[in-house]
């Protein structure tokens, strides 16, 4: 079976991609920034910034999935930031692009995450389509760059694909989980104007169309990975709510107390367009998950089932140094 190399699989959308890849019969490989994070994973060290790659990383690989960058949600963007989030998803695709030019290196496809945040930061009753332009603003930038970078791959014959993915549900970090905490301590609310779009995906379906990128040889280009629901924010937040079965009734989170708080960075969190998912479906990607309430269930119960079972661990290991 086939190879693949991912970059940032350590992170929360490589884990999981990590493990629908090995079960479908595909050796798995990391490109990382250290070798400590993963012991179950053979993992190759890189550093961009030094412009330094492990030689034997290619050596066995067919395919490159290019997931690595630094968060865009967890810190607030200082210009600094703002640099660092560009670079480590530009300068590390132009670190690869090169490393395998010079070796010579015919890979199978290279297929790069990428963002929803190409479309821009703003609330339109647009839905955005593949066709689109990039827009003007940071995240339009960014997802500009990392993905002309991910395109010079097809000047080496190479198979390119880009996945512009929205806000990814999974049980354990991301968006979902820091969403639920409010709405468990029973003041849940819609943020802004609550009437934003937020194209999200189930992480289940996010693998799967990556695990259809490395298998369809007819994909190239970019594709949108978002749910084919449209949900506003409000409409999101009502959902976990009545999945978690919590009252939904306190007033929005006013913008200024968000800008307050997340200053630029608050722009991803009060802004937000419908994104279609059209053209993964016409390729016969079938979603497990289309629509919202469907994918709560799914994540918030094991999210919940999951912390209680920390929970009876930690008591139970309380209970034995106590006796
Ligand atoms: N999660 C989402 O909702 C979402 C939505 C849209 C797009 N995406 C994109 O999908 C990709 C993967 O997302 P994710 O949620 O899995 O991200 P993540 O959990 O933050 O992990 C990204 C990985 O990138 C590497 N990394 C972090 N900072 C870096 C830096 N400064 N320089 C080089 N490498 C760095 C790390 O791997 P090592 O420590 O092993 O080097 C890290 O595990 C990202 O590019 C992200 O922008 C994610």
């Amino acid at each position: 079976m086939a190879t693949v190399l991912i970059t940032g699989g350590t992170g929360l959308i490589g884990k999981h991609l990590t493990v629908k890849l090995q079960e479908k019969g595909y050796s798995v490989l990391y490109l990382s920034r250290t070798t400590e994070k993963s012991s179950s994973i053979k993992t190759f060290e890189w550093d961009y910034k030094e412009n330094i790659i492990d030689i034997d990383t290619f050596n066995d690989i067919d395919y490159i999935i290019h997931l690595a960058g630094a968060n865009i949600g967890n810190k607030r963007w200082t210009n600094k930031r703002k640099q660092l989030i560009l670079d480590s998803r530009v300068k590390t695709g132009q670190l690869l692009f090169n490393k395998i030019k010079e070796q010579n290196k015919q890979l199978k496809a290279f297929i790069s995450a990428s963002a929803i945040g190409y479309y821009g930061t703003i609330t339109s009753e647009k839905i955005f389509k593949e066709t689109d332009l990039p827009a003007n603003d940071f995240l339009g930038k960014v997802c500009s760059q990392w993905e002309k970078t991910a395109d010079k791959f097809k000047e080496l014959g190479i198979r390119t694909v880009k996945i512009r993915t929205g806000v990814v549900l999974t049980e354990k970090g991301g968006a979902l989980s820091k969403m639920a905490i409010p709405v468990k301590m029973g003041i849940g609310s819609a943020i802004g104007t609550g009437k934003q779009y937020l194209p999200w995906i189930h992480i289940d379906d996010l693998c799967g169309i990556y695990v259809k990128a490395v298998e369809d040889a007819t994909m190239n280009g970019s594709f949108n990975a978002v749910a084919p629901e449209h949900t506003t924010n409000k409409d999101f937040v009502k959902s976990i709510a009545s999945v978690l079965n919590k009252p939904f009734w306190f007033p929005n989170v006013p913008a200024f107390l968000i800008k307050l708080v997340f200053g630029e960075m608050s722009s991803i969190l009060l802004k937000g367009s419908r994104i279609s998912s059209d053209l993964i479906i016409s390729k016969g990607y079938s979603f497990t998950f289309p629509n919202l309430k469907k994918a709560l269930i799914n994540k918030l119960t094991i999210m919940i089932t999951t912390n209680f079972i920390t929970l009876y661990i930690q008591c139970s290991t309380n209970a034995m140094y106590l006796a």
